[in-house]
């Protein structure tokens, strides 16, 4: 597969990955039981390994260096924050506010990643 192909998967996924991020946030604010939903457990670690692996494959076929090139590092780093964050907001369990705060903070950290991956600069404001 090319490197742009591998682009073009790893930008659909990501699109995904948002989009099911935002509807299950709105299911959790709204305490909808579509959040304990079979697919909706499963679906989003699918998609999240796909957003992976395109990932790796164009660090690699580009010549990226993830300790080298520093947006790699700010992203990489902004992805684990994303990461707990998001397991904040959509586990069962903690109060409902620290809930949402984690789900929005999560927001503003992912539109960060999006930023660091078009301007290739971990300070891309
Ligand atoms: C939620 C997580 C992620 C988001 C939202 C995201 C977003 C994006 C976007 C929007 C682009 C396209 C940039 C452009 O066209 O200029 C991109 C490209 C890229 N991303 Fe990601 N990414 C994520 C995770 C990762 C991870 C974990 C890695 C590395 C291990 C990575 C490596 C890359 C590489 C190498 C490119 C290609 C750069 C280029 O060819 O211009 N991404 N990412």
């Amino acid at each position: 597969m090319s490197y742009g192909l591998f682009k073009y998967l790893h930008i659909l996924t990501v699109n995904i990955t948002f989009a099911l991020f935002v509807v299950r946030g709105f299911w959790m604010i709204t305490n909808s039981p579509m959040l304990t939903e079979r697919w909706v457990r499963i679906v989003p670690h699918i998609n999240d390994t796909l957003l992976l692996l395109a990932a790796i494959a164009l660090t690699h076929l580009g010549g990226w260096r993830p300790l080298t090139d520093l947006w790699l590092t700010a992203k990489l780093l902004a992805l684990c924050l994303y990461i707990i964050l998001g397991s904040i907001a959509l586990r069962p369990g903690r109060p409902k506010l620290l809930r949402i705060q984690a789900w929005l903070l999560a927001l503003v950290v992912f539109a960060y990643i999006v930023l660091v991956a078009v301007s290739k600069d971990p300070w891309p404001f």
